[in-house]
Protein backbone atom coordinates (compact mmCIF):
# COMPACT_ATOMS: atom_id res chain seq x y z
CA UNK A 1 0.00 0.00 0.00
CA UNK A 2 0.93 3.75 -0.89
CA UNK A 3 1.87 5.22 2.55
CA UNK A 4 1.34 9.13 2.72
CA UNK A 5 3.74 11.71 4.72
CA UNK A 6 3.24 15.58 5.24
CA UNK A 7 6.17 17.53 5.17
CA UNK A 8 6.01 20.76 6.31
CA UNK A 9 8.08 22.38 4.51
CA UNK A 10 10.16 22.66 0.76
CA UNK A 11 11.03 19.17 -0.72
CA UNK A 12 14.10 19.78 -2.88
CA UNK A 13 14.00 17.00 -5.38
CA UNK A 14 17.32 16.21 -6.54
CA UNK A 15 21.04 16.94 -4.55
CA UNK A 16 23.24 18.38 -7.49
CA UNK A 17 24.60 22.64 -6.92
CA UNK A 18 21.05 23.58 -7.75
CA UNK A 19 19.12 21.55 -5.27
CA UNK A 20 21.63 22.19 -2.43
CA UNK A 21 21.77 25.54 -3.11
CA UNK A 22 17.90 26.03 -2.88
CA UNK A 23 17.97 23.71 0.23
CA UNK A 24 20.15 25.94 2.18
CA UNK A 25 19.04 29.06 1.29
CA UNK A 26 15.05 28.37 2.25
CA UNK A 27 16.62 28.19 5.93
CA UNK A 28 14.76 28.86 8.51
CA UNK A 29 12.15 26.23 6.59
CA UNK A 30 12.59 23.01 7.03
CA UNK A 31 13.52 21.37 3.98
CA UNK A 32 13.83 17.39 2.85
CA UNK A 33 16.58 16.74 0.06
CA UNK A 34 15.41 13.28 -2.11
CA UNK A 35 17.96 12.35 -4.03
CA UNK A 36 18.40 8.53 -6.33
CA UNK A 37 21.42 7.97 -4.50
CA UNK A 38 24.22 9.60 -2.17
CA UNK A 39 25.18 12.83 -2.41
CA UNK A 40 28.28 13.91 -4.79
CA UNK A 41 26.75 10.65 -6.57
CA UNK A 42 24.81 10.86 -9.71
CA UNK A 43 24.55 14.42 -10.09
CA UNK A 44 26.42 16.27 -13.41
CA UNK A 45 27.39 19.11 -10.82
CA UNK A 46 30.35 17.03 -9.12
CA UNK A 47 31.57 16.29 -12.96
CA UNK A 48 32.09 19.53 -13.80
CA UNK A 49 35.47 20.65 -14.64
CA UNK A 50 35.49 23.63 -16.03
CA UNK A 51 33.90 26.30 -12.78
CA UNK A 52 31.72 29.01 -12.48
CA UNK A 53 31.60 31.35 -15.10
CA UNK A 54 31.54 35.32 -13.46
CA UNK A 55 32.92 38.54 -14.06
CA UNK A 56 35.96 38.67 -11.68
CA UNK A 57 38.95 40.23 -13.53
CA UNK A 58 39.51 44.26 -14.35
CA UNK A 59 37.91 44.84 -17.59
CA UNK A 60 35.55 42.85 -17.22
CA UNK A 61 31.85 42.89 -16.23
CA UNK A 62 28.05 41.78 -15.98
CA UNK A 63 26.99 43.50 -19.61
CA UNK A 64 30.14 41.83 -21.56
CA UNK A 65 29.31 38.32 -20.18
CA UNK A 66 25.87 38.89 -20.76
CA UNK A 67 26.70 39.68 -24.25
CA UNK A 68 28.85 36.78 -24.54
CA UNK A 69 26.33 34.69 -23.60
CA UNK A 70 23.48 36.36 -26.03
CA UNK A 71 26.52 35.72 -28.94
CA UNK A 72 26.70 32.29 -28.25
CA UNK A 73 22.75 31.48 -27.88
CA UNK A 74 21.97 31.50 -30.93
CA UNK A 75 19.40 34.31 -30.65
CA UNK A 76 17.24 32.47 -28.25
CA UNK A 77 18.80 34.30 -24.76
CA UNK A 78 16.31 36.10 -22.96
CA UNK A 79 18.55 39.12 -22.14
CA UNK A 80 16.65 40.57 -18.94
CA UNK A 81 17.23 36.88 -17.26
CA UNK A 82 20.86 36.77 -18.52
CA UNK A 83 21.73 40.48 -16.77
CA UNK A 84 20.43 39.25 -13.87
CA UNK A 85 22.08 36.14 -13.61
CA UNK A 86 25.64 37.86 -14.41
CA UNK A 87 24.86 40.66 -12.13
CA UNK A 88 25.77 37.85 -9.56
CA UNK A 89 28.98 36.29 -10.63
CA UNK A 90 30.79 37.72 -8.11
CA UNK A 91 28.02 37.35 -4.94
CA UNK A 92 27.41 33.54 -6.22
CA UNK A 93 31.64 32.69 -6.28
CA UNK A 94 31.85 34.75 -3.15
CA UNK A 95 29.07 32.57 -1.50
CA UNK A 96 30.08 29.07 -2.57
CA UNK A 97 34.07 29.98 -1.48
CA UNK A 98 32.84 31.41 1.87
CA UNK A 99 31.24 28.05 2.56
CA UNK A 100 34.34 26.39 1.62
CA UNK A 101 34.82 25.92 -2.42
CA UNK A 102 38.16 26.06 -2.53
CA UNK A 103 39.06 28.57 -5.65
CA UNK A 104 41.73 28.63 -7.18
CA UNK A 105 43.68 32.58 -6.29
CA UNK A 106 46.36 34.13 -7.77
CA UNK A 107 49.68 35.19 -5.64
CA UNK A 108 47.75 38.60 -4.55
CA UNK A 109 44.32 36.22 -3.53
CA UNK A 110 41.91 37.13 -6.35
CA UNK A 111 40.36 34.30 -7.90
CA UNK A 112 42.44 32.69 -10.97
CA UNK A 113 40.29 32.68 -13.89
CA UNK A 114 40.58 30.69 -16.85
CA UNK A 115 39.47 31.58 -20.17
CA UNK A 116 37.27 28.59 -22.05
CA UNK A 117 35.51 28.75 -26.04
CA UNK A 118 33.18 32.13 -26.91
CA UNK A 119 34.51 33.81 -24.12
CA UNK A 120 35.26 37.28 -24.75
CA UNK A 121 37.13 37.31 -21.44
CA UNK A 122 39.08 34.76 -18.85
CA UNK A 123 36.42 34.35 -16.58
CA UNK A 124 35.91 30.73 -15.10
CA UNK A 125 36.84 30.51 -11.56
CA UNK A 126 38.55 27.25 -11.33
CA UNK A 127 39.51 24.57 -8.35
CA UNK A 128 42.58 22.39 -8.52
CA UNK A 129 42.90 23.07 -12.63
CA UNK A 130 39.67 20.75 -13.79
CA UNK A 131 38.14 19.66 -10.33
CA UNK A 132 35.24 22.72 -9.47
CA UNK A 133 32.22 20.24 -9.38
CA UNK A 134 33.23 18.00 -6.90
CA UNK A 135 35.18 20.37 -5.04
CA UNK A 136 32.74 22.74 -4.73
CA UNK A 137 29.76 20.41 -4.36
CA UNK A 138 31.79 18.83 -1.60
CA UNK A 139 31.43 22.11 0.40
CA UNK A 140 28.08 22.30 0.03
CA UNK A 141 27.50 18.90 1.23
CA UNK A 142 29.32 19.83 4.46
CA UNK A 143 27.19 22.71 4.39
CA UNK A 144 24.57 20.65 4.21
CA UNK A 145 24.82 17.97 6.60
CA UNK A 146 25.70 20.57 9.02
CA UNK A 147 22.23 22.93 8.35
CA UNK A 148 19.69 21.73 11.25
CA UNK A 149 16.77 22.46 8.98
CA UNK A 150 17.67 20.21 6.11
CA UNK A 151 16.60 16.22 5.97
CA UNK A 152 18.07 14.09 3.55
CA UNK A 153 16.75 10.86 1.73
CA UNK A 154 19.81 9.61 -0.38
CA UNK A 155 18.00 6.79 -1.62
CA UNK A 156 13.82 8.19 -3.07
CA UNK A 157 13.74 8.29 -6.64
CA UNK A 158 10.35 11.61 -8.61
CA UNK A 159 8.27 9.00 -10.16
CA UNK A 160 5.59 12.05 -10.31
CA UNK A 161 3.85 15.28 -9.20
CA UNK A 162 0.83 15.31 -6.58
CA UNK A 163 -1.57 17.87 -7.54
CA UNK A 164 -4.81 19.16 -6.08
CA UNK A 165 -7.54 19.08 -8.39
CA UNK A 166 -6.59 22.95 -9.43
CA UNK A 167 -3.93 21.65 -10.46
CA UNK A 168 -1.50 23.05 -8.24
CA UNK A 169 1.34 20.75 -6.86
CA UNK A 170 1.19 19.49 -3.78
CA UNK A 171 3.75 17.13 -3.33
CA UNK A 172 5.56 14.19 -5.07
CA UNK A 173 5.47 10.56 -5.35
CA UNK A 174 8.65 8.47 -4.21
CA UNK A 175 10.17 5.71 -4.47
CA UNK A 176 12.77 4.33 -1.72
CA UNK A 177 13.91 1.06 -1.36
CA UNK A 178 11.34 -0.52 -3.44
CA UNK A 179 8.02 1.20 -1.75
CA UNK A 180 6.28 4.23 -3.13
CA UNK A 181 5.86 7.51 -0.67
CA UNK A 182 3.39 10.10 -1.41
CA UNK A 183 5.15 12.84 -0.10
CA UNK A 184 2.53 15.50 0.62
CA UNK A 185 4.36 19.58 0.97
CA UNK A 186 3.78 23.14 0.12
CA UNK A 187 6.21 24.12 -2.12
CA UNK A 188 8.63 21.06 -4.51
CA UNK A 189 11.71 22.62 -6.13
CA UNK A 190 12.65 20.05 -8.78
CA UNK A 191 16.70 20.29 -9.73
CA UNK A 192 16.47 16.60 -11.22
CA UNK A 193 19.25 17.59 -13.78
CA UNK A 194 19.18 17.21 -17.80
CA UNK A 195 18.75 14.16 -19.58
CA UNK A 196 22.44 13.12 -21.14
CA UNK A 197 21.21 9.63 -20.15
CA UNK A 198 18.86 9.33 -22.36
CA UNK A 199 22.29 9.25 -25.48
CA UNK A 200 24.67 6.22 -25.52
CA UNK A 201 27.11 8.76 -25.73
CA UNK A 202 27.22 11.37 -22.76
CA UNK A 203 29.35 12.94 -20.65
CA UNK A 204 26.56 12.86 -17.85
CA UNK A 205 25.63 10.52 -14.95
CA UNK A 206 23.75 7.64 -17.07
CA UNK A 207 20.86 8.17 -14.52
CA UNK A 208 20.33 11.46 -15.75
CA UNK A 209 17.04 10.49 -17.66
CA UNK A 210 14.49 13.54 -17.88
CA UNK A 211 12.42 12.40 -14.87
CA UNK A 212 11.43 15.43 -13.62
CA UNK A 213 11.19 17.43 -16.97
CA UNK A 214 8.73 14.52 -17.88
CA UNK A 215 6.87 14.60 -14.24
CA UNK A 216 6.45 18.11 -14.77
CA UNK A 217 4.93 17.97 -18.36
CA UNK A 218 2.62 15.54 -17.34
CA UNK A 219 1.71 17.84 -14.31
CA UNK A 220 0.86 20.12 -17.05
CA UNK A 221 4.06 22.65 -16.86
CA UNK A 222 5.03 24.26 -19.70
CA UNK A 223 8.15 22.95 -21.51
CA UNK A 224 10.34 25.22 -23.87
CA UNK A 225 13.18 24.24 -26.23
CA UNK A 226 13.89 20.35 -25.34
CA UNK A 227 15.14 20.04 -28.50
CA UNK A 228 18.15 21.85 -27.45
CA UNK A 229 20.88 19.25 -26.76
CA UNK A 230 24.63 20.60 -26.39
CA UNK A 231 27.13 17.88 -27.76
CA UNK A 232 30.09 18.70 -25.65
CA UNK A 233 33.43 18.25 -28.70
CA UNK A 234 36.12 16.35 -26.64
CA UNK A 235 34.37 13.57 -24.49
CA UNK A 236 37.45 11.36 -24.42
CA UNK A 237 36.72 8.25 -26.94
CA UNK A 238 38.04 5.57 -24.95
CA UNK A 239 34.91 2.87 -24.85
CA UNK A 240 33.59 3.81 -21.14
CA UNK A 241 29.78 4.83 -20.66
CA UNK A 242 29.72 7.56 -19.82
CA UNK A 243 31.97 9.32 -21.49
CA UNK A 244 35.16 11.17 -19.81
CA UNK A 245 35.26 14.51 -20.53
CA UNK A 246 38.74 16.67 -21.45
CA UNK A 247 37.46 20.05 -20.16
CA UNK A 248 37.60 23.27 -22.76
CA UNK A 249 39.96 24.80 -20.63
CA UNK A 250 42.60 22.89 -22.28
CA UNK A 251 41.94 24.58 -25.38
CA UNK A 252 41.57 27.47 -23.54
CA UNK A 253 45.53 26.68 -22.72
CA UNK A 254 46.12 25.93 -26.40
CA UNK A 255 45.47 22.71 -26.47
CA UNK A 256 44.66 22.20 -30.86
CA UNK A 257 41.88 19.64 -32.02
CA UNK A 258 43.58 17.44 -34.86
CA UNK A 259 42.59 14.67 -37.10
CA UNK A 260 44.83 11.33 -37.09
CA UNK A 261 47.26 12.57 -39.74
CA UNK A 262 47.67 15.77 -37.37
CA UNK A 263 46.43 18.25 -39.17
CA UNK A 264 43.66 21.32 -37.66
CA UNK A 265 40.40 20.07 -37.38
CA UNK A 266 39.57 23.90 -37.62
CA UNK A 267 41.81 25.42 -39.04
CA UNK A 268 45.56 26.70 -37.70
CA UNK A 269 44.39 29.86 -36.43
CA UNK A 270 45.27 30.65 -32.48
CA UNK A 271 41.72 30.72 -31.55
CA UNK A 272 40.32 28.63 -34.19
CA UNK A 273 39.41 25.87 -32.02
CA UNK A 274 37.93 28.44 -29.39
CA UNK A 275 34.63 28.93 -31.24
CA UNK A 276 31.25 28.46 -29.75
CA UNK A 277 30.87 24.98 -28.93
CA UNK A 278 28.17 23.72 -31.17
CA UNK A 279 30.32 24.87 -34.21
CA UNK A 280 33.22 22.89 -32.64
CA UNK A 281 31.18 19.82 -32.25
CA UNK A 282 30.05 19.73 -35.74
CA UNK A 283 33.79 19.87 -36.72
CA UNK A 284 34.80 16.81 -34.35
CA UNK A 285 31.50 15.15 -35.56
CA UNK A 286 32.23 15.56 -38.93
CA UNK A 287 36.00 14.49 -38.43
CA UNK A 288 34.84 11.47 -37.18
CA UNK A 289 32.40 10.74 -39.61
CA UNK A 290 34.37 10.83 -42.28
CA UNK A 291 37.17 8.73 -41.01
CA UNK A 292 39.63 11.21 -40.36
CA UNK A 293 39.07 10.76 -36.53
CA UNK A 294 39.66 13.21 -33.64
CA UNK A 295 42.10 13.88 -31.04
CA UNK A 296 43.37 16.71 -28.64
CA UNK A 297 46.55 17.30 -28.95
CA UNK A 298 47.80 19.02 -25.47
CA UNK A 299 51.80 18.15 -26.21
CA UNK A 300 52.83 21.56 -27.10
CA UNK A 301 50.12 23.78 -25.43
CA UNK A 302 50.48 21.94 -22.12
CA UNK A 303 52.73 18.71 -22.28
CA UNK A 304 54.63 18.01 -18.49
CA UNK A 305 52.14 20.20 -16.43
CA UNK A 306 49.17 18.00 -17.52
CA UNK A 307 49.18 16.07 -14.24
CA UNK A 308 49.50 19.38 -11.98
CA UNK A 309 46.85 21.40 -14.06
CA UNK A 310 44.07 18.96 -15.38
CA UNK A 311 44.36 16.08 -12.84
CA UNK A 312 41.28 14.68 -13.22
CA UNK A 313 41.62 14.76 -17.32
CA UNK A 314 44.82 13.06 -16.88
CA UNK A 315 43.84 10.34 -14.29
CA UNK A 316 41.35 9.41 -16.85
CA UNK A 317 43.34 9.57 -20.07
CA UNK A 318 46.00 7.60 -17.97
CA UNK A 319 43.29 5.10 -16.67
CA UNK A 320 42.99 4.09 -20.46
CA UNK A 321 46.56 4.01 -21.12
CA UNK A 322 46.59 7.73 -22.87
CA UNK A 323 49.48 9.30 -21.31
CA UNK A 324 48.84 13.07 -22.49
CA UNK A 325 51.91 14.27 -22.29
CA UNK A 326 53.12 12.06 -25.09
CA UNK A 327 50.02 11.62 -27.36
CA UNK A 328 47.04 13.32 -28.77
CA UNK A 329 43.82 12.02 -26.78
CA UNK A 330 41.59 10.50 -28.98
CA UNK A 331 37.90 12.35 -28.83
CA UNK A 332 34.44 12.59 -30.07
CA UNK A 333 31.26 14.76 -29.62
CA UNK A 334 28.35 13.40 -26.87
CA UNK A 335 25.71 14.99 -25.19
CA UNK A 336 26.50 16.99 -22.61
CA UNK A 337 23.66 19.83 -21.38
CA UNK A 338 20.15 20.08 -21.60
CA UNK A 339 19.78 23.57 -22.97
CA UNK A 340 15.80 23.80 -22.14
CA UNK A 341 13.77 22.27 -19.61
CA UNK A 342 10.77 23.28 -17.19
CA UNK A 343 9.77 26.77 -18.11
CA UNK A 344 10.90 28.70 -15.04
CA UNK A 345 12.00 32.12 -13.91
CA UNK A 346 14.73 33.34 -12.00
CA UNK A 347 13.47 32.54 -8.80
CA UNK A 348 12.43 29.03 -10.21
CA UNK A 349 8.84 29.67 -10.43
CA UNK A 350 7.46 27.47 -12.99
CA UNK A 351 4.10 27.52 -14.74
CA UNK A 352 2.41 25.85 -11.63
CA UNK A 353 1.71 26.72 -8.17
CA UNK A 354 3.53 25.15 -5.96
CA UNK A 355 6.06 23.73 -8.09
CA UNK A 356 9.98 25.41 -8.75
CA UNK A 357 12.51 24.48 -11.44
CA UNK A 358 16.10 25.04 -10.68
CA UNK A 359 19.56 23.75 -13.18
CA UNK A 360 19.34 21.73 -16.00
CA UNK A 361 16.54 20.82 -15.61
CA UNK A 362 14.72 24.31 -15.71
CA UNK A 363 14.84 26.28 -18.81
CA UNK A 364 15.22 29.98 -17.53
CA UNK A 365 16.28 31.48 -21.20
CA UNK A 366 20.13 32.07 -20.42
CA UNK A 367 20.90 29.59 -22.49
CA UNK A 368 19.33 30.02 -25.41
CA UNK A 369 20.28 27.53 -28.42
CA UNK A 370 24.14 27.34 -27.29
CA UNK A 371 24.81 27.23 -23.59
CA UNK A 372 27.97 29.33 -22.51
CA UNK A 373 30.83 27.18 -21.40
CA UNK A 374 30.67 27.19 -16.92
CA UNK A 375 27.18 29.03 -17.10
CA UNK A 376 25.58 26.49 -15.67
CA UNK A 377 27.19 26.09 -12.41
CA UNK A 378 26.70 30.12 -11.92
CA UNK A 379 23.51 29.49 -12.87
CA UNK A 380 22.69 26.52 -10.51
CA UNK A 381 23.98 28.36 -7.19
CA UNK A 382 22.50 31.88 -8.05
CA UNK A 383 18.77 30.77 -9.21
CA UNK A 384 19.38 28.01 -7.05
CA UNK A 385 19.43 30.33 -3.85
CA UNK A 386 16.84 32.48 -4.79
CA UNK A 387 14.44 29.40 -5.32
CA UNK A 388 15.72 28.18 -2.11
CA UNK A 389 14.18 31.47 -0.31
CA UNK A 390 10.97 31.93 -2.53
CA UNK A 391 10.17 28.15 -2.24
CA UNK A 392 10.38 28.87 1.71
CA UNK A 393 7.66 31.27 1.25
CA UNK A 394 4.91 29.18 -0.02
CA UNK A 395 2.04 27.83 2.14
CA UNK A 396 0.05 24.82 2.31
CA UNK A 397 -3.24 24.78 0.94
CA UNK A 398 -4.98 22.02 2.04
CA UNK A 399 -8.72 22.66 1.43
CA UNK A 400 -8.57 20.44 -1.82
CA UNK A 401 -7.76 16.88 -1.71
CA UNK A 402 -4.34 16.12 -3.33
CA UNK A 403 -4.51 13.39 -6.44
CA UNK A 404 -1.93 11.53 -8.78
CA UNK A 405 -0.72 8.45 -9.37
CA UNK A 406 -0.08 6.15 -7.00
CA UNK A 407 2.35 3.84 -9.62
CA UNK A 408 4.80 4.00 -11.26
CA UNK A 409 5.98 2.60 -14.80
CA UNK A 410 10.15 1.49 -15.38
CA UNK A 411 12.08 1.59 -18.30
CA UNK A 412 13.42 -1.80 -18.53
CA UNK A 413 17.48 -1.54 -19.05
CA UNK A 414 16.91 -3.35 -22.63
CA UNK A 415 14.47 -0.68 -23.68
CA UNK A 416 16.55 1.98 -22.16
CA UNK A 417 19.47 0.50 -24.57
CA UNK A 418 17.23 0.48 -27.11
CA UNK A 419 15.91 4.10 -26.89
CA UNK A 420 20.28 5.04 -25.94
CA UNK A 421 21.04 4.05 -28.99
CA UNK A 422 18.49 5.66 -31.35
CA UNK A 423 18.74 9.09 -29.54
CA UNK A 424 22.85 9.02 -29.92
CA UNK A 425 22.30 7.62 -34.03
CA UNK A 426 19.35 10.01 -35.00
CA UNK A 427 19.22 12.82 -32.71
CA UNK A 428 22.55 13.50 -31.96
CA UNK A 429 24.77 16.41 -33.59
CA UNK A 430 23.37 16.42 -36.57
CA UNK A 431 19.88 15.38 -37.31
CA UNK A 432 17.15 15.21 -40.45
CA UNK A 433 13.92 14.57 -40.91
CA UNK A 434 14.20 10.96 -41.51
CA UNK A 435 16.39 10.06 -38.35
CA UNK A 436 13.88 12.08 -36.25
CA UNK A 437 10.82 10.06 -37.73
CA UNK A 438 12.71 6.80 -37.25
CA UNK A 439 13.37 7.67 -33.71
CA UNK A 440 9.78 8.70 -33.25
CA UNK A 441 8.87 5.48 -34.56
CA UNK A 442 10.83 3.62 -32.39
CA UNK A 443 10.04 5.63 -29.11
CA UNK A 444 6.26 4.86 -30.49
CA UNK A 445 7.68 0.86 -30.19
CA UNK A 446 8.62 1.33 -26.98
CA UNK A 447 5.51 3.20 -25.51
CA UNK A 448 3.56 0.42 -26.19
CA UNK A 449 4.95 -2.15 -24.22
CA UNK A 450 6.33 0.18 -20.86
CA UNK A 451 3.70 3.23 -21.70
CA UNK A 452 4.15 5.94 -19.19
CA UNK A 453 7.52 5.44 -18.67
CA UNK A 454 9.13 8.88 -17.86
CA UNK A 455 12.31 8.58 -19.88
CA UNK A 456 10.40 7.82 -22.70
CA UNK A 457 8.12 11.51 -22.20
CA UNK A 458 11.15 13.32 -22.38
CA UNK A 459 12.97 11.02 -25.44
CA UNK A 460 9.64 12.00 -27.03
CA UNK A 461 9.43 15.78 -26.10
CA UNK A 462 12.47 16.01 -27.58
CA UNK A 463 12.62 14.53 -30.38
CA UNK A 464 9.45 16.13 -31.83
CA UNK A 465 10.27 18.98 -31.01
CA UNK A 466 13.56 18.78 -32.91
CA UNK A 467 11.05 17.50 -36.10
CA UNK A 468 9.18 20.52 -35.81
CA UNK A 469 12.24 23.12 -36.10
CA UNK A 470 12.68 23.09 -39.37
CA UNK A 471 15.89 24.90 -38.80
CA UNK A 472 19.50 24.89 -38.05
CA UNK A 473 20.03 26.95 -34.56
CA UNK A 474 22.89 26.68 -31.72
CA UNK A 475 22.92 22.97 -30.34
CA UNK A 476 20.12 21.84 -33.22
CA UNK A 477 22.02 21.27 -36.29
CA UNK A 478 19.15 19.73 -39.52
CA UNK A 479 21.44 18.79 -42.42
CA UNK A 480 18.33 19.00 -44.45
CA UNK A 481 17.39 22.81 -43.04
CA UNK A 482 21.37 23.60 -42.56
CA UNK A 483 20.48 27.30 -41.87
CA UNK A 484 18.83 29.57 -39.22
CA UNK A 485 14.99 30.98 -39.97
CA UNK A 486 15.65 35.21 -39.96
CA UNK A 487 13.39 35.13 -37.01
CA UNK A 488 14.55 33.13 -33.74
CA UNK A 489 11.42 31.62 -32.03
CA UNK A 490 11.59 29.34 -28.68
CA UNK A 491 9.74 25.73 -29.17
CA UNK A 492 7.08 25.88 -26.12
CA UNK A 493 4.76 22.74 -25.06
CA UNK A 494 1.44 23.34 -23.35
CA UNK A 495 -0.08 20.29 -22.02
CA UNK A 496 -3.93 20.59 -20.97
CA UNK A 497 -4.11 19.98 -17.55
CA UNK A 498 -6.37 17.12 -17.52
CA UNK A 499 -4.29 14.67 -15.45
CA UNK A 500 -4.13 12.34 -17.63
CA UNK A 501 -0.50 10.48 -18.32
CA UNK A 502 -0.87 8.62 -21.48
CA UNK A 503 -1.17 11.76 -23.60
CA UNK A 504 2.34 12.55 -24.65
CA UNK A 505 2.42 14.53 -27.76
CA UNK A 506 3.39 18.18 -27.59
CA UNK A 507 0.26 20.22 -28.60
CA UNK A 508 1.75 23.61 -29.31
CA UNK A 509 4.68 25.13 -30.74
CA UNK A 510 4.62 28.82 -30.42
CA UNK A 511 6.67 31.29 -32.19
C1 LIG B 1 34.18 21.97 -19.74
O1 LIG B 1 34.93 22.13 -18.79
O2 LIG B 1 34.57 21.86 -20.89
C2 LIG B 1 32.72 21.91 -19.51
C3 LIG B 1 32.26 23.13 -18.89
C4 LIG B 1 30.83 23.33 -19.17
O3 LIG B 1 30.18 22.46 -19.72
O4 LIG B 1 30.33 24.41 -18.84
Amino acid sequence: MTQTLVHDGVLVIGGGLAGLSAALEAAPRKVLVVTPAPLLEACSSAWAQGGVAAALQPGDGADLHARDTAAAGGGLVEPEVTQALTRKGRETVEWLAGLGAPFDRTEQGEFAVGLEAAHSRPRVARVGGDGAGRAILSALVVAVRGAGHITTWEDGRLRALIQDDAGRVRGALIERQGRLIRLLAPAVVLATGGYGGLFAHTTTPASLLGEGLAAAWLAGADIRDPEFVQFHPTAINIGLDPMPLATEALRGEGARLVDAEGAFLLGPEADADLKSRDQIARAVHAAMESGRGAFLDARRAIGTTFPAHFPAVFAACMRAGIDPRLQPIPVAAAAHYAMGGIVADEEGRTTLEGLFAVGECASTGVHGANRLASNSLLEAAAFGRLAGRAAAGAVDIADRPAVGPTTAQDLPAEALGTLRQTMSRDVGVTRDGVGLSRALDQISVLERTVPGALPLITARLTVQAALDRRESRGGHFRSDYPHALPVAHHTVLRRAIDHEPSSAKPRETTP
